[in-house]
């Protein structure tokens, strides 16, 4: 069952994702050369209590496992689920934040990718891409299409470029909970899945990498990291399905 937002439901929803955005947008400002990824988490646990929210992936449960951090932090080839550390950001590095947040019962979900310093150029191609890759695929998300619709723009946008999609990992419904239905891989066909409909909310997130898409995760338990040591770039939005447009929530507060 794809859970359908009431009008009720929506009103807090859209305020889970503008907090949401509005967090990742102040952590994209953090994020410079010198600044160490677990100043960013800090950061975020700050921020996040200024608005009366709490981070949904602190002490998130993966068999035994519980998430220590209050945002993903990955960098490079890390592809997903970093976890703050003492690394301290370098020029030319490419750094994904990955935020979502609780407010009122609801989860607002949303990543971005900054550049810092300096970015080979290649790299920061990768970057273009999996954001336009992603609003391909927001344009899909229309009562009457179905989830393939929103996997095969994504899939044919990149593939041309000759990255990798990760497929291990999907976007997903969000809402009440973090992860609901309907899974959206990054990689489908069009006309096939589940039907979208009005009042559905959910997290559209390419995983693209520049070179092969294979992924491990790491010895920490949570660090999902590509095979080959390429870069990897991952953004996300929260986004509902409208008789009319799709309507992107995750969009930061004015301030
Ligand atoms: N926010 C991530 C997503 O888009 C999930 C975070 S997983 C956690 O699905 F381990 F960090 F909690
Ligand atoms: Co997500």
């Amino acid at each position: 069952m794809i859970p359908i937002k009431s009008e009720r439901d929506l009103k807090v929803m859209r305020k889970a994702c503008s907090i949401a955005a509005t967090v990742l947008d102040r952590l994209c400002g953090i994020a410079r050369e010198g600044v160490s990824t677990i100043d960013i988490d800090s950061a975020a646990r700050e921020i996040m209590a200024e608005y009366s929210c709490r981070s949904a992936c602190y002490r998130y449960r993966a068999g035994d496992l519980r998430y220590p951090g209050y945002v993903c932090i990955s960098v490079n080839d890390e592809v997903i689920h970093g976890i703050g550390s003492d690394r301290a950001l370098k020029s030319g590095d490419i750094v994904s934040m990955d935020v979502s947040v609780v407010y009122q019962g609801f989860v607002g979900d949303n990543t971005r990718t900054v550049l810092i310093g300096d970015v080979a150029p290649e790299t920061r191609k990768l970057v273009e891409a999996t954001d336009a890759a992603l609003h391909r695929g927001i344009a899909q998300a229309r009562a009457g299409n179905r989830v393939g619709d929103i996997s095969a723009a994504i899939q044919s946008y990149v593939e041309p470029f000759g990255y990798g999609i990760v497929e291990e990992f999907t976007g997903h419904g969000v809402g009440r909970h973090m992860h609901e239905e309907p899974q959206i891989p990054n990689f489908g066909t069009a006309g096939r899945g589940p039907l979208l409909r009005a009042g559905m909310t959910l997290a559209i997130e390419p995983m693209i990498t520049m070179g092969s898409p294979e992924i491990f995760v790491g010895d920490d338990g949570w660090t999902v990291r590509t095979s080959d040591g390429k870069p990897s770039c991952h953004i996300e939005h929260t986004v509902l399905v409208t008789d009319a447009d799709p309507e992107i929530l995750t969009v930061p507060m004015p301030y």
